[in-house]
């Protein structure tokens, strides 16, 4: 069902009066205001005294986003200023659309929206700035159709603020620093932010949470967020490498990225907000059938505890008896792929610095790729390219078309990409304008070629697998592959109830999940502190926990043979969700998520703490009336604990109803895995 609804006000005096029934859409002095679908958010625009163009945001009776700035400096001139209303165009919405693979298959987008066409009074020239207001947060854009006295621009500088209304706890991560987003998190009072990465997360003293972040990033520069004290925040953004000092090279008619602001009394609700999903186009891709999210085992951890390596020679990891080995156990555990690292030439030397010696067509000698596609796929499974580019980006564009035709014409649907290394070879940043027409430049050809990616190293997420279906899942934090061999010993225990609430907010996470070898006992001499710091049960519940429509299963076989039990969960556990709730969240303590499959009546529950052990009463009323469900519970064991005892696992059957309590009892670092069983 949709509704569309459109007022267009020509703002011929300064002095009119709105008559209309049912519009979101009203006047009080000079604000413009918008109310949200449910009236329960609404945002006010105006031009100040100097001409700029302001914003606030208000939920209920509280101000979310105070008194900002909107504008942007373009090297044409200074568009940030010395503005009039010449005209406001008012639509609604009320559509709903299927995800072809997801987290939730109907997504509501009933909507209010505002757009408004800003002239400047000098130059004559025209910015639009269009609001699109939903129950629970705001998405905005600059947009500059044919008829705005541009043809082509550079955008110098976008001044957008968010200024808040007081100094709110933040979850952060610094930008402009080395090694791109795989940090920890810092959880300070905002005031404490230097110049941060979106989505930046935050909580305000009465306990409203906000998430600043960015939707459909697919020709601009990424927003970071610097903060100007007294808490004024501005976005920033990213520039060219190449002494122009130029951020953003646009041709009309040209549109910024959506810049969005979430907003939820709960942690939980922050999750289930898919208001960037929203803001990004339909799909292109008409046919989505052959995207299929699943499970991938791989030749992968054996070079991060380096039993095996990238490169040729005696350790050599993909080989084509180790590969095989590598299928056939796919094969026997229902598994859809087997990732492939180190299989082409490139790997030898220091290959973090060997961005233009990597070819995606040639395999090393060891390693038969037309053979062991042809096996993996009359074993009913498939091989997962790979394709590291240490950020030789010429080197990766010019055998692009090449490389992808061949994996098509091998029959193989999925790469794992990756762009390891501080900065892009050429100089610029993983999060301009150059790498983010990269990342998208690769999403579409791989669309032409039926292949799905999985990016390490990317660019952050921001909603545009609703676009292009084929962007499944992508890294852009600290992997599993940190507790192997980070030199702080590995992910904290707080990292998962933190990472969800913030780099999680932006999509799928290729986290990698799966080491059951808590203590990693496979690790190469001398990584003494590393390990996976938390309980074998909430390893198991990242499964849940973490979404993504790809999920590996990271550990080598004999692991899985040796904590077969566990790995059961792994093996039934699926990737893609009919609908995701949160039953209880604290940001750095922890969450639990519970999720329908898409494909059964089952139900599955993960639940995760921080280096605290808790108990909690869960109510189980999202189980459907009238069934009775066997659920597999997979839970710390009375005497777990990460630092002495995380492999004590408890393994029970039960009987549920909905409106049943589940108590659950979390060890120090612990979680819990449920399967609830639909009988
Ligand atoms: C970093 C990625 O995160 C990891 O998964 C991969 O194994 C290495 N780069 C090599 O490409």
């Amino acid at each position: 069902m949709k509704s569309f609804h459109l007022i267009s006000i020509l703002l011929l005096s300064s002095i009119f009066m709105i008559q209309c029934n049912n519009t979101p859409y009203s006047v009080e002095g000079d604000k413009h205001i918008l109310d949200s679908p449910n009236n329960d958010m609404q945002v006010q625009f105006w031009v100040n005294d100097a001409g700029s163009p302001m914003y606030q945001l208000i939920k209920g009776d509280e101000t979310v986003i105070t008194q900002s700035r909107l504008g942007l400096e373009l090297k044409e001139g200074d568009f940030t200023s010395g503005f009039e209303v010449s005209r406001i165009d008012i639509y609604t919405a009320n559509d709903s659309w299927e995800q072809p693979w997801g987290e939730e298959r109907y997504i509501k987008d009933e909507h209010s929206g505002m757009l408004v066409e800003l002239s400047q009074v000098d130059s004559g020239k025209k910015l639009l700035v269009n609001f699109r207001l939903y129950d629970d947060g705001l998405g905005f854009r600059y947009e500059w159709p044919h008829y705005t006295g541009l043809t082509e621009f550079i955008v110098m500088n976008e001044i957008t603020e968010f200024n808040m209304t007081a100094d709110h706890m933040a979850w952060w991560n610094e930008a402009y620093i080395p090694n791109r987003y795989e940090h920890i998190h810092y959880e300070t009072r905002a005031s404490e932010m230097d110049t941060v990465h979106t989505p930046l997360t935050m909580k305000s003293d009465d306990g409203l949470h906000i998430s600043i972040h960015e939707a459909a990033l697919t020709d601009y520069s990424a927003m970071s967020i610097i903060n100007r004290g007294n808490n004024k925040f501005e976005a920033t953004l990213f520039p060219w490498m190449d002494g122009t000092g130029d951020k953003v090279r646009a041709t009309v008619p040209f549109v910024s990225p959506w810049r969005t602001i979430k907003v939820s009394e709960d942690a939980g609700g922050l999750v289930t907000n898919y208001i960037d999903l929203n803001l990004n186009e339909p799909s292109k891709i008409d046919d989505t059938s052959w995207i299929e999210p699943g499970k991938y085992f791989g030749i992968w951890w054996d070079m991060h505890v380096l039993t095996k390596s990238w490169a040729s020679g005696k350790d050599h990891g993909a080989t084509t008896e180790y590969t095989k080995e590598w299928i056939d156990f796919a094969a026997e555990h229902g598994f859809d792929g087997v990732l492939v690292e180190g299989w082409n030439i490139g790997w030898d030397g220091n290959w973090v610095n060997n961005a233009n010696a990597f070819n995606f067509t040639e395999s090393y000698t060891d390693y038969d790729l037309p053979y062991l596609t042809e096996y993996a796929q009359s074993k009913g499974t498939n091989i997962i390219m790979h394709n590291e580019t240490s950020t030789g980006i010429e080197n990766y564009e010019a055998q692009m078309d090449e490389a992808y035709q061949l994996y098509e014409d091998l029959g193989i649907h999925a790469i794992k990409s990756g762009y390891v290394g501080d900065m892009i070879a050429n100089g610029q940043w993983h999060h301009g304008q150059y790498m983010v027409r990269h990342y998208r430049k690769a999403v579409e050809t791989a669309a032409k070629h039926k292949i799905v990616l999985d990016v390490h190293e990317p660019i952050k997420d921001t909603g545009i697998r609703r676009t292009w279906p084929n962007m499944m899942t992508r890294e852009g934090a600290r992997g599993q592959e940190y507790n192997a061999w980070a030199v702080d010993g590995g992910n904290p225990p707080d990292y998962i109830p933190t990472i969800v609430f913030t780099r999680m907010l932006s999509g799928p996470f290729d986290y990698t999940p799966g080491v059951l070898d808590i203590m990693i006992e496979d690790n190469a001499e001398g990584r003494d502190l590393n390990r996976v710091y938390w309980t074998q049960a909430k390893e198991l519940a990242l499964y849940v926990v973490i979404y993504s429509p790809l999920h590996m299963a990271a550990d080598l076989m004999h692991n899985y043979e040796k904590y077969a039990d566990a790995f059961q969960f792994i093996k039934d556990v699926p990737t893609d969700w009919e609908t995701t709730k949160v039953l209880n969240a604290e940001i750095g303590d922890y969450v639990t998520i519970v999720r329908k499959d898409r494909n059964s009546g089952d139900w599955y529950l993960g639940s995760v703490t921080n280096e605290d052990a808790r108990s909690f009463s869960l109510n189980l009323d999202f189980l459907e009336a009238g069934k009775t469900y066997t659920a597999q519970m997979y839970v710390d064991g009375e005497d777990a604990s990460y630092e002495d005892n995380p492999y004590d696992l408890d393994i029970i059957e039960k009987e549920f109803k909905k409106g049943d309590t589940l108590e659950l009892n979390l060890a120090t670092s612990g979680g819990a895995a449920i399967r609830f069983v639909m009988q």
